[in-house]
Parts: C-alpha cells; sequence; structure tokens
C-alpha cells in the first residue's frame, strides 16, 4: 500500500505534517546578500499554505560560491535574517530546510578572492565572459579540501539559524555537479576519472556536513538524473551516486536534473521566455548575447507532468532509502501517483509559486491542481523583483 501523501511522515530525524516540500527556487529576496522581509514572508506564506518544509533556495557556502555577488552567502551576518525565516516558517507548522550550493566554475561573481573561478578542471565560462572572467581554473588540493570545510560550516550556521535540514546541492551543473560530471571533470588525480573518483568530493562535503551536523539534523542531497546534453553524468552514474549516498547515511535525495550552464531548461521545461529574461537582463553584453544566440543556446523542452519519473523509477528500483520525486508535479493527482511509485515525498517548485495554498487545497480536496502554465516568467521575475508567478496580474 502506498503512503499518504497528507500524513504526518519523518524526514530522517525530523517529523514532516505530511510529505509535500517546496523546492528550492531562487527567491532574488537578499539585497546585498542579506535576507528581506519578503524572504521572510515568501516562506511564511508557504507554510501557511500547507507545505511540510520549505527549502530557502541557493546560499552559498563561502563568498567565492555566489554565482553573482548579490547572493546570500554563509556568514554570521546572515543568521539574524534567516533566523526569522525559520521563525516564521515554524510559527505556520512547517519544518525549514536550507539549500547549500558552491558554483564552482559558473560565476559572474567579480567579488572573487581569486581573478578566476575555480572548479573540476579548466573550462570556458560563457556565464562569467561579460565579469571579466571568461575562464575558469582547475582546483587544487588544498581549495577543494576548504570547500569541504566551507560546507560543513556553512551547515553549522544553518542549524544555529533554525534549520530543520540542509540540502547539499550536488546536481545542476553547480560545483559538486560539475566534480560529479564527465564533461565538466577531466581531472586525472583521485577526484577524477571513475564515477568513484568524481564522487569523492561530494562524499567527503556529505561525511563533513553529517560530522557537524550530528544526528538531528536531516540532509538532503539534490542530484542529477541526468545533466541533459551528451558527454555529461547519466542516468548509471546518476543510480551510482544514489547508492553511494544511502551508504552515507543520507536522509533523502531529491532527483533532478540539467546543468544551468549548458541546458537550463532541462530543468524546469515548459515555455523559454527570452524576451522576459532579455528584459530583466542587467548587462548589456549579456543582453546583447541573448538577443542573437539565446534560441541557439538555450534549448527549450515540451512540458510534461512528472518529467523525471521514468529516470526517477531506475533510481527508486536501485536504494531503499528517501527518495523524493520531482519535476512537473502539479495536482493531486500526480502526489498520489508519486506515492504509489514508491516514492517517500514529493517536492514542488512552480506549482506552488503559482498557489501557495495548493498543498492546504489537496489535502481537503479544495483544490485539486495548480494554475501554473509554465509560462516560466516566473524564471525572469526572480532577476526582477523577486521570484512570483504573473497569473496573478491577468
Ligand atoms: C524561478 C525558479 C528558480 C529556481 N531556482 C533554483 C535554485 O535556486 N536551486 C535549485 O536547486 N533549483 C532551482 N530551480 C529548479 C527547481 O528547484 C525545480 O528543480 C524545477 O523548477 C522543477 O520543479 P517544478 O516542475 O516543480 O517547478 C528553480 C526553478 C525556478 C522555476
Amino acid at each position: 500500500m502506498s503512503q499518504d501523501a497528507f500524513a504526518p511522515a519523518r524526514l530522517g530525524p525530523v517529523g514532516l505534517r505530511n510529505r509535500v516540500i517546496k523546492t528550492a527556487t531562487y527567491e532574488g529576496m537578499c539585497p546585498g546578500g542579506m535576507p528581506s522581509d519578503d524572504l521572510v514572508e515568501h516562506h511564511r506564506r508557504l507554510a501557511e499554505g500547507g507545505v511540510g518544509m520549505t527549502t530557502v533556495a541557493y546560499c552559498a557556502v563561502s563568498a567565492d560560491g555566489r554565482t553573482f555577488a548579490e547572493q546570500m552567502h554563509m556568514h554570521e551576518g546572515v543568521l539574524p535574517g534567516l533566523r526569522r525565516v525559520t521563525d516564521a516558517v515554524h510559527r505556520e507548522g512547517a519544518a525549514a530546510s536550507l539549500q547549500l550550493g558552491h558554483c564552482g566554475t559558473f560565476t559572474k561573481n567579480k567579488a572573487l578572492s581569486t581573478v578566476l573561478p575555480r572548479g573540476p578542471s579548466l573550462v570556458v565560462n560563457e556565464y562569467g565572459i561579460a565579469a571579466g572572467k571568461p575562464i575558469a581554473l582547475a582546483m587544487r588540493q588544498g581549495e577543494i579540501a576548504a570547500v569541504v570545510a566551507e560546507f560543513a560550516r556553512a551547515a553549522d550556521l544553518a542549524v544555529e539559524a533554525g534549520f530543520d535540514a540542509v540540502e547539499l546541492h550536488l546536481g545542476h551543473g553547480y560545483l559538486l555537479s560539475q566534480f560529479l560530471s564527465p564533461a565538466s571533470n577531466r581531472r586525472h588525480d583521485a577526484y577524477g576519472g571513475s564515477l568513484e573518483n568524481r564522487a569523492r568530493l561530494p562524499l567527503e562535503v556529505v561525511r563533513a556536513v553529517r560530522a557537524k551536523v550530528g544526528p538531528k539534523t536531516a540532509i538532503l542531497c539534490k542530484t542529477n538524473l541526468r545533466d541533459g546534453f551528451r558527454g555529461g553524468l547519466e542516468l548509471p552514474d546518476a543510480v551510482g551516486v544514489a547508492r553511494a549516498l544511502e551508504a552515507e547515511g543520507v536522509d533523502a535525495i531529491v532527483l533532478s536534473g540539467g546543468f544551468t550552464s549548458k541546458t537550463p531548461f532541462f530543468l524546469f521545461r515548459g515555455r523559454r521566455p527570452l524576451a522576459e529574461m532579455i528584459a530583466v537582463e542587467k548587462s548589456q553584453l549579456q543582453k546583447l548575447a541573448l538577443r542573437f544566440f539565446g534560441k541557439k543556446v538555450i534549448r527549450e523542452y515540451p512540458f510534461e507532468e512528472m518529467f523525471f519519473l521514468p529516470e526517477a523509477r531506475e533510481v527508486r528500483r536501485a536504494v531503499r532509502m528517501p527518495l523524493v520525486l520531482l519535476g512537473g508535479i502539479v495536482s493531486r493527482e500526480n502526489v498520489e501517483r508519486a506515492m504509489a511509485e514508491g516514492f517517500d515525498f514529493v517536492a514542488m517548485g512552480r506549482a506552488l509559486i503559482a498557489n501557495p495554498d495548493l498543498v492546504r487545497g489537496m489535502a481537503q480536496r479544495t483544490l485539486l491542481r495548480s494554475r501554473c502554465n509554465h509560462c516560466n516568467i516566473c524564471v525572469a521575475e526572480m532577476d526582477r523583483s523577486g521570484v512570483r508567478c504573473v497569473l496573478e496580474d491577468r
């Protein structure tokens, strides 16, 4: 018999009131890198709407882990603001998770401590051209060890800010995903080559975070099922990564896919809002690049409900640990199907941006489906004035 998605559940050490998680969708609500009132209200509202747990999106583990300078990175100064988020979420009866990541080579941050960004191997960094960071260099052993320590320290501070869980970003082409992917990791040392070697850094991070936060904080990992381009990480490696994370005692894996620098819309599917993205882009050079090369570079993928289900099933067969199904989950029917397929939780992004009350509505059968039409203008909105659904205006 499948689980009841709307009944209380345990995610490792954390009790949730249901099995629906708001996944990380970058809020664009940290001006100057500081959590704002808007960020507090955004997550309070999602908690009020009934989610079991909400995830504060991409918080870089260090200043050099930011993809751009306005992004939040973990340091003592952000703790009071984050504490307000977790307090507000807890008061509404939900749990709170913080997504921790490092951008590696994928950055346009002009304020890096090194002249050029660092990642697994030397690569062209198209995203950073306008910021004067056109290439990224291979990390040295000492830099790898420093990143492990940064993840552990950031997780520790997240606990201090009141988070019940941390989500380590191993997907979407960020640093740990760059190490996992055979396309971006061409190292010849212990951190490159075989899957065992490519997974070494992510697993060192998991171990260091667990050692720091102890057994009372849930650790989730967001991983790629596929990078979405030829030569990238494919499903057999994704299964191998899941097995390794299970062996490390990770509390749940959020199964995703896509590489932001190469296949950004593989992550979401649906319409590519190029005009809106050009309108919010601040750099004139990037604007021009988007105008002339956008259609060629940013491939569009048709939207399907539960678009990661076929690949996620393969991971489900391979491990016994809790798995979170993500991607195009928009209705009570989708949630029930995920449970029937043996997933332990579902994560939803756009459907909850469009209808923050959806979880309560699905539980009470008063709102069975989100109004989200995958126009993806929310992706442009996060860079304009903060992530939101434009259907409110229509
Ligand atoms: C506006 C927007 C911002 C996003 N920001 C993040 C992010 O910061 N971190 C992340 O892991 N995924 C991010 N994503 C991807 C989502 O977490 C999710 O993987 C994707 O939207 C598919 O889920 P959905 O179909 O339920 O929206 C973002 C998606 C959207 C639409």
